[in-house]
């Protein structure tokens, strides 16, 4: 009798096991079915740097991959078509084909604005390019504008809403440009579909919509219009910002939130905004994105933002009239490497672009598999992590290098051939303390040639840096290559610093 119970109980148990757990396998979800588990998966990969994604009214991803290739994937299936290949397409570093937006109204205006670099006569521009979309193709540019461009701060994206264009462009590497409402550089266009003035603009025939930027590299509009961008800073003060109409955000005087006497009596003169947010030490934020589904909860009213040396994802949780962010949480910190964009399905899901074989590759990327397109379909309450505490683990020297100079010179202080020194066998490092500090302080003074190799990419300048913390990174690097480095005397900052203000 006992054993006929206990077969009893043991035959409900699997039967138990095979109707009742199964139903809630069948949704699909990840092995711990807890509602809030994140859902990751690669949806396409062997990509080559896709500075812009964008959900298509076509339900595919539509991708502008660096050197001039616009194509589209299935998100389901993964196949990629192929739909324009540019072959007017200036490449190296920053520049090459960067925004792309889609119209927000296919059906009636199939069009496709992209921008690029191009070289004429020796001279570079950013060309803003409207094609027409007709089934598995991209046909008849149109040119709406050329303007100066450079090696570096090109922008630039480009979004489309209420059936208007709005370009934002980089500073081109000019240092005036930003603050002159008169020149293209450094601004946010907004124009007719067809490269015209609406006449609603600031300026009467100028598309200059608001200026006074750096290098914006993610631009979007929240659900109930409003217009917000992502801006790279110098050494300092990455922004998040809120943009109106016809106001100037203080490039190149003011960095970030205005502290200093200098950037307050310039604020005070030319009613400059501050950003929402900034970020010291620098996260390189890229693609920008307004979350208004209800799909991951907790995501609502969030500007989600990808960020390139931060290598994350972050949700800007923003207040109920959109003009503060409230929270930053961050996400997959370091799993992906560099992220260039994002996009966000009309179900609500996110799509997330890697960088990894871009100019400026970080350690352990490109793996195989990249550049990728990932796709988040929920996200873990648990899964924010908070960079500052993730970085403290290492001494305040490594921290520092890490914040400021492992960007460029990378981790190991290797950098990258031909375009980074390393600073691991460097002359100027171990054997000549002035001319280090020197550098240091000023950045770059022109094209410099090390060990036979030309760098002319530009190091800024550290001089705003306190004399001890830089004191702990010129012995952080100087023992990078040898073991027995000498520590450089206060003094001798000081000195190099007075000689620099005469
Ligand atoms: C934005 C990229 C960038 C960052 C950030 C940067 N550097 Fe550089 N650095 C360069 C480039 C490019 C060069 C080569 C061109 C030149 O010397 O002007 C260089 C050159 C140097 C050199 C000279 C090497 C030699 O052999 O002559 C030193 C030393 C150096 N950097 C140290 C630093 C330190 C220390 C930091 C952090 C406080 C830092 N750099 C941050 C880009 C950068």
């Amino acid at each position: 009798m006992k054993y006929i119970l206990i077969n009893f109980i043991l035959a409900i148990g699997i039967l138990g096991y095979f109707f009742v757990l199964p139903k809630s396998f069948i949704k699909d979800q990840p092995i711990n079915t807890r509602q809030e588990s994140t859902v990751v998966k690669t949806v396409a990969q062997n990509l080559n740097v896709p500075w812009e994604i964008a959900w298509g009214p076509d339900n595919k991803i539509w991708i502008a991959e660096q050197q001039g290739l616009i194509s589209r994937i299935d998100p389901i299936t993964g196949s990629k078509e192929i739909l324009l290949k540019l072959t007017d397409v200036w490449q190296l570093r920053t520049s090459g084909l960067l925004g792309m937006a889609l119209h927000s109204d296919m059906k009636k205006n199939p069009y496709v604005f992209l921008d690029y670099t191009i070289e004429k006569n020796n001279k570079k521009y950013s060309r803003l390019v409207r094609y027409t979309w007709q089934k598995d193709t991209l046909l008849s540019p149109m040119v709406l504008m050329e303007i100066p461009a450079a090696l570096g701060h090109n922008g630039s994206r480009i979004v489309v809403n209420d059936g208007l264009v709005y370009w934002a462009t980089g500073d081109a590497m000019s240092l005036v440009d930003s603050q002159d409402p008169k020149t293209p550089n450094g601004k946010i266009l907004r124009m007719n579909i067809d490269g015209s003035v609406p006449a609603d603009n600031p300026m009467k025939g100028n598309p200059v919509w608001a200026w006074g930027f750096r290098n914006i590299q993610g631009m979007a509009f929240s659900k109930s219009g409003q217009l917000y961008t992502s801006e790279h800073g110098d050494t300092n003060d990455d922004e998040v910002n809120l943009i109106s109409k016809n106001r100037n955000y203080g490039w190149p005087t003011v960095q970030g939130i205005a502290e200093s006497d200098a950037e307050t009596s310039f604020k005070g003169l030319n009613s400059t905004v501050d950003p929402l947010k900034a970020w010291t030490p620098t996260i390189g934020p890229a693609g920008l994105d307004y979350y208004a589904s209800d799909k991951i909860p907790g995501l609502k009213n969030s500007l989600l933002l990808v960020s390139l040396k931060g290598k994350s994802l972050r949700a800007l949780k923003l207040d109920a009239q959109g003009k503060k962010i409230l929270t930053e949480d961050i996400y997959f910190e370091n799993k992906f490497g560099r992220i260039r964009d994002l996009c966000v399905s009309p179900a609500g899901d996110i799509y997330l672009a890697t960088s990894n074989r871009d100019w400026n590759p970080v350690a352990g990327f490109p793996r195989p598999e990249d550049d990728r397109i990932i796709k988040i379909s929920n996200l873990s309450k648990s899964d924010p992590q908070n960079s500052l505490s993730s970085m403290a683990a290492g001494s305040k020297a490594e921290t520092l290098y890490l914040q400021y100079c492992a960007s460029c010179h990378k981790e190991n202080g290797l950098g990258v051939k031909g375009t980074f020194p390393s600073l691991q066998n460097s002359q100027t490092v171990v054997l000549n303390p002035k001319e280090l500090i020197k550098k240091i302080l000023i950045g770059s003074t022109g094209p410099a040639t090390i060990n036979g190799v030309i760098y002319d990419s530009v190091m800024p300048s550290f001089a705003f840096m306190k004399d001890e913390d830089l004191l702990d990174i010129l012995t952080y690097i100087r023992s990078m290559g040898s073991s027995h480095a000498v520590p450089i005397k206060p003094e001798l900052v000081k000195q190099v610093r007075a000689s620099l203000n005469k």
